[in-house]
């Protein structure tokens, strides 16, 4: 009997692409919540391998039978079903996400290309910052439909937002729903009239100065972490809500989430990644809403988004020969 270390060609499989702090434990939570088999590649070799092997030996306690295998060769992601990008630098403390625009622009248009090159019918999910602009690059470089390209940012963002109202009320994160548009950046757009506690906005719950330092705070919530942290930034979060947009890919689910989504008209915006809600399927991003916004959120809508379009065109610039 022949005993295979790679995996079977027909399971369901996810390639994480970056076997950093968001990688690993994004495979982690991958298997653990046994939605697929795990290709974790990185560039450095060994740490792939080696996250892949712990992961494995934690199966029998954790109780899932996924395969988690680490590599340096492409060639092992192929037939992906999802590709997730996380590969990049992580940000330093006083730096913003825009300051790793130029390196981890290269690395995410060659990550890109490798992946899709060896898996062309996959959904590509960006997770390397700064987000949208890198989402827009990553299109770019697979050829694939938009409909099949996203990027992470606006679960992630609203999460930190519904920490922060649960913990400013004292109530379960679990009653509280909050939604974030926009770019995941300085400028993105948390919006309280969205944004609920079992159902009643939190308008009708908090004053107006508490909610705008629950939005700073949010806005603010990855370099908080940095500044702790010094070397590094947040990966549990980021990895959690990475994983609940594979969940819904591979479960195809229906959800209605914030998701780095390509428009075309939606908002009054046209070629452009930015978080909106999408409708998240098997055939990934299925549709994106339209909500009602107000003046002024509309304009802080427009000013995220003019400073991504600036950022993209820069980026496209700088890399006209790959992309
Ligand atoms: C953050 C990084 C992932 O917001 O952008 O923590």
């Amino acid at each position: 009997m022949n005993f295979p270390d790679a995996i079977a060609s027909t399971s369901t499989r996810v390639s994480v692409i970056g076997a950093g702090n968001v990688g690993s434990t994004l495979a982690q939570r991958i298997a653990e919540k046994n939605l697929a088999d795990v290709v974790l590649l990185d560039v450095i070799a060994g740490r792939p391998q080696g996250v892949a092997l712990d992961l494995m030996e934690a199966r029998g306690i954790e109780g899932h039978d996924r395969q988690i295998v680490g590599t340096v060769d492409y060639a092992d992601t192929a037939g992906s079903n999802i590709v997730v990008v996380t590969a990049g630098l992580p940000r330093k403390p006083g730096m913003n996400r825009d300051d790793l625009m130029r390196t981890n622009a290269q690395i995410v248009v060659e990550a890109t290309k490798q992946a899709i090159a060896h898996s062309p019918n996959a959904i590509l999910v960006l997770v390397t910052n700064p987000l949208d602009v890198m989402t827009y690059l990553a299109w770019k470089a697979s050829g694939l439909p938009f409909s099949r390209v996203m990027g992470m940012a606006g679960i992630l963002d609203s999460a930190r937002f519904q920490t922060f109202i649960a913990l400013k009320l004292g109530i379960s994160p679990a009653d509280v729903s909050a939604m974030v548009l926009g770019s995941h950046g300085d400028l993105m757009v948390p919006l309280p009239r969205y944004s609920t506690v079992s159902g009643i906005p939190i308008t009708e719950l908090l004053d107006a100065a508490t909610i705008e330092r629950l939005i700073e705070r949010t806005r603010n919530g990855g370099a908080e972490i940095v500044e702790l942290m010094q070397t590094g930034g947040a990966y549990y979060a980021p990895a959690s809500s990475t994983c609940r947009m594979i969940e819904a890919i591979l479960l195809n689910q229906s959800r209605l989430l914030p998701v780095a989504s390509y428009l075309q008209g939606e908002y009054g915006l046209e070629d452009i990644f930015i978080g909106v809600p999408a409708r998240l399927g098997s055939g990934g991003v299925e549709s994106v809403l339209e909500l009602d916004l107000t003046d002024a959120e509309r304009t802080a809508l427009y000013s995220s988004a003019e400073s991504v379009r600036q950022k993209t065109h820069h980026a496209l610039e700088m890399l006209k020969d790959s992309v």
